[in-house]
């Protein structure tokens, strides 16, 4: 089977936040991977995180929530099955119940399993304290699993009869820049690496994007749709 995969898109209306991104011309990138996708056939297709990002000084509430909603309606008008895992910059001027609201998914965790292997889609935007980003506030340097998904992990991995994909928007490689990365991410590598059932996991987050082996296991971060005027994308075979 094939899915495409894109992560941080950062829709909004600004030409230019943090120098680098250029947050209004993701809607056009959306629909360029969303071709793509359409063209190789795929049988799903998600977003890692950071669908969509606020011009700080303007945007309102209602704002935000109008940049998701075109985006939404951009990727349903595609006959694809959509899957989503939440980024930090979702939290920021949306809800998770929002957000559930408008995907039509619950807020991760949940698993997605097909005829030939099971997705676990993880939420990393929890503070140290164990509050969602969206409750306690964005603190992105702050990310933690909660013990309840690790161990929600654990009993997905080890009933599953199929190979394991992990998604997540925050960072599990221990290899990438530090403030990236999932402050207990030691812990749940853990429980991947103990399943032996784990063939690869998805992240967003870090913009430039990575790949490493760990523990024999792919960790494949997809560099961020945002940045400057290139596409990514990328359409993953799996079992
Ligand atoms: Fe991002």
């Amino acid at each position: 089977m094939k899915i495409g995969v894109f992560t941080d898109p950062h829709y909004c209306k600004a030409d230019l936040l943090c120098k680098t991104r250029r947050p209004n011309l993701s809607l056009n990138k959306i629909r360029t991977a969303m071709d793509a996708f359409v063209e190789a056939k795929v049988d799903f297709c998600v977003c890692l995180g950071d669908l969509t990002d606020h011009n700080h000084e303007d945007d309102t509430h209602e704002t935000v929530l109008g940049y998701f909603q075109e985006v939404m309606a951009l990727i349903r008008s595609y006959d694809i099955p959509f899957y989503f895992t939440p980024g930090n910059h979702d939290y920021h001027m949306l809800s998770g119940e929002e957000l559930s609201r408008e995907i039509g998914l619950p807020m991760p965790p949940y698993t997605v399993d097909t005829a030939t292997c099971r997705c676990i889609f993880l939420d990393g935007n929890y503070r140290s304290d164990m509050q969602r980003f969206d409750v306690g506030g964005v603190k992105w340097t702050d990310s933690n699993l909660p013990p309840e998904q690790i161990d929600y992990l654990y009993r997905q991995l080890r009933s599953a009869t199929a190979p394991c994909v992990v998604l997540i928007h925050e960072n599990l490689d221990p290899n990438l820049e530090q403030r990236h990365i999932v402050k207990n991410a030691e812990d749940v590598r853990r429980v991947i690496a103990n399943s032996g059932k784990v063939i690869l996991v998805l992240q967003g987050h870090y913009h430039k994007g990575g790949e490493n082996i760990v523990d024999g296991i792919r960790y494949l971060t997809l560099p961020a749709m945002c940045e400057g005027e290139s596409v990514p994308y990328q359409i993953i075979d799996l079992p």
